[in-house]
């Protein structure tokens, strides 16, 4: 497998952070950039939560842009949901050492269509918050974001219920617009959504293991995911464990063979009515024979858990060295 270089698209909550860690752990990969999206937390915390856990993962080189601060048709606010899932500082309230540098002041929608347009086939984006960026850059430089190998996303649900309503996940409810506009245009996207995340799950059994590797990152890194299995013990008991969204997307944006995935046209309504937000086949590209959205529907959960737990041990274990 050659090494992918790849950039992250993320809302620096507990799940993002552990998508960051894949990032830095799987050497498959080369992280060139982290954007800043709003969401679980607003932009600006989003990415000095990002900076922070680069820093706890001695990744001080990769720099963080941040991108757009508000959905493409109202403003952000942070709902209560999100302080009690993530914690009211965003990573599981959880003190991370400043990061010794700040984030870029070039604009994270400008960075990612510059290293579309230098980098082409060999740039993944994963996106593991509001489609929001990704839109703003579609519209900015359709031909060039056309050039980049494949954006994988974490949002929406096809064959389950979504988590904000009883149709919407949650990234694709933050803005609804942009993830139309995403979805409809023509570029290559993986959406990895609650069909698979919500099977994908991590326990304190792992998490045990990280402690007992007796790093810093590990132990840090356990105590912000425990906080996040915790809150999913109240929220969600049904599932036994908290959901591996973000990172689950970082590892099918590297080997897809993760996944099942049905090959369709993928639409998001946004009218303000019961179906707000909520991604479905779009009725009229049904018989168009060109699709451009993978949607995964089922995972092998046991081969992606092994490899996520290989990845995050070996690089807590390779930073004390
Ligand atoms: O619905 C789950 C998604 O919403 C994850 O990306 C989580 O971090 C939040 O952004
Ligand atoms: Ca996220």
């Amino acid at each position: 497998m050659s090494v992918k270089k790849m950039i992250l698209d993320v809302d620096t909550g507990v799940d993002d952070a552990m998508a960051i860690t894949y990032a830095i752990a799987d050497p498959n990969v080369e992280l060139i950039g982290v954007l800043s999206s709003y969401g679980n937390i607003e932009a600006n915390r989003a990415a000095v939560n990002a900076l922070r856990v680069l820093h706890l993962l001695h990744a001080d080189q990769v720099p963080v842009f941040i991108g757009n601060t508000d959905p493409v048709d109202h403003k952000y606010q942070r709902i209560d949901i999100n302080a009690q899932i993530h914690g009211e500082n965003g990573i599981g309230d959880v003190d991370l050492e400043p990061a010794t540098h700040d984030f870029e002041s070039q604009n994270g929608v400008d960075f990612m269509i510059e290293a579309a347009e230098k980098y082409g086939k060999d740039l993944t984006i994963v996106a593991t918050g509001p489609m929001t960026n990704i839109a703003a850059a579609i519209k900015k430089n359709h031909d060039v974001m056309k050039q980049v190998n494949n954006i994988t996303i974490m949002g929406g649900a096809l064959t389950v219920p979504g988590n904000v309503t009883p149709v919407a996940e949650a990234n694709i409810e933050q803005d609804p617009v942009a993830a139309n506009e995403m979805f409809t245009s023509d570029l290559n996207i993986n959406m990895v959504g609650l069909d698979v995340t919500l099977r994908t799950l991590l326990t304190k059994a792992e998490t045990k293991q990280w402690r007992a590797t007796n790093t810093e990152a590990g132990q840090k890194m356990a105590d912000i995911v425990d906080y996040y299995i915790d809150v999913y013990a109240d929220i969600y008991p049904e599932l036994g464990g908290c959901s591996l969204h973000d990172p689950l997307a970082v590892g099918v944006a590297i080997d897809p063979s993760f996944v099942t995935m049905l090959h369709l046209n993928i639409m998001v309504t946004t009218e303000h009515d019961a179906y707000y937000a909520r991604t479905i086949a779009d009725k009229a590209r049904l018989n168009d024979p060109d699709t451009n959205v993978n949607v995964a529907v089922n995972v092998d959960k046991e081969r992606y858990l092994q490899e996520f737990m290989n990845l995050f041990l070996n690089l807590f274990n390779n930073l004390n060295k």
